[in-house]
């Protein structure tokens, strides 16, 4: 592998197209996020209630060129001032991942400049990081997503081992199945945050699986819970049970984090992935992790969903360590967190 020289003045433009946002950035020195350019496909699969993989892509290609050019007029740059092109190459959707991945190799082809093909999972860790680039390590990461749910010790750039995972769904599809068998709307996440505060989280003591057992979670059993708790008392308050679901989804996720960090003698905590978004685990967290003496690193709201930022934050790493990555890379839908795009 060879390293590649970068600096605090190298510009990396990335995009983002692995699910159903298009996203461009362009990021100096690894952390100074010059533009961050978000284009969401929610209304258009919101009639569906999930994300149509083939209307993705079709959305993909119609928004990347705006949302490209964008990217460089909010950065205030030139084209020419780019000196790294990123795309996340997985894992995400093929036909969706693709469409970013063939764009920014073109750029770069046609430009002369490195391509770096980036990691969505990784790229998630660096949001937290984005924020607080002055975080020690071990940090122990809460990475939780609509399709991902992990306890991960980075131990250093590009330096993970995964400590506990979901043994079935992902946090964020427990909340969007939950939201959508309550009708609360797509997706679920933000309308269950939304509507919890107004509710009590004790009116049902719904279980926390496997609290007491490893690292891993699971929240399929939580979902099919609050599924029979509705059937069989159809007059509950559709309020109480999304606060409810939500305080036993917060607590085992903080509760196994806290003791992944005391494990590992974690130096902070930091939460990543569009469930990062929520309120509840955001303020848990930081009191809970607090009063176990571990700094909660907590990336702004719009670098938990997802967005280019973090991929040219991952990127400007990975080329510091392992040097561009060739033009015959692919889109790898599966990609495992330590993988690195080839
Ligand atoms: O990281 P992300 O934008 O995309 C993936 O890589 O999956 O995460 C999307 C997930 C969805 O399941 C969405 O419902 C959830 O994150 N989410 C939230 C919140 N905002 C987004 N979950 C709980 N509370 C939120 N505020
Ligand atoms: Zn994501």
């Amino acid at each position: 592998m060879t390293s590649h020289v970068v600096n605090e003045s190298t510009v990396v433009l990335a995009i983002e197209t692995s699910c159903d946002e298009t996203a461009a950035s362009v990021v100096m020195g690894g952390n100074d996020i010059l533009s961050s350019v978000v284009s969401s496909q929610i209304e258009i699969h919101a009639r569906f209630g999930g994300v149509v993989p083939e209307v993705a892509s079709r959305a993909h290609l119609e928004a990347l060129i705006p949302v490209v050019n964008a990217a460089i007029t909010e950065a205030g740059i030139l084209p020419s001032r780019v000196d790294v092109v990123a795309a996340t190459a997985g894992p995400g959707l093929i036909g969706a991942l693709l469409v970013g991945v063939s764009a920014a190799k073109s750029l770069a082809l046609v430009w002369d400049k490195p391509f770096v093909g980036v990691n969505h999972l990784e790229a998630h860790l660096y949001a937290g990081l984005l924020d607080d680039p002055t975080l020690q390590f071990p940090l122990v990461v809460l990475l939780v997503s609509g399709g991902h749910t992990m306890i991960i010790e980075m131990r250093g750039h590009g330096d993970y081992v995964i400590m506990g995972r979901t043994i079935d769904d992902a946090a964020g599809e427990a909340y969007d199945k939950v939201a959508r068998y309550l009708q609360l709307g797509y997706p679920g996440g933000p309308a269950i945050d939304k509507l919890a505060p107004s509710g009590n989280p004790h009116a049902v003591e719904f279980p926390r699986a496997m609290m007491h057992d490893g690292l891993d979670v699971s929240f399929s059993g939580l979902k099919t819970s609050v599924i029979n708790y509705v059937k069989k008392n159809p007059d509950v308050s559709n309020v109480d049970v999304a606060a409810s679901f939500q305080a036993a989804v917060v607590d085992v996720l903080c509760a196994k984090t806290i003791r992944a960090a005391q494990k590992v003698g974690a130096k902070g905590i930091v939460l990543g992935g569009g469930v990062s978004a929520n309120s509840l685990l955001r303020s848990e967290m930081t009191a809970r992790g607090a009063a176990a003496g571990f700094p909660v690193a907590l990336p702004s709201r719009d670098m938990c969903t997802d967005n280019a930022a973090m991929i040219a934050a991952a990127a400007w790493h990975r080329l510091a360590s392992d040097g561009p990555t060739n033009l015959s890379c692919g889109a790898y839908p599966n990609l495992k967190l330590d993988a690195v795009p080839r």
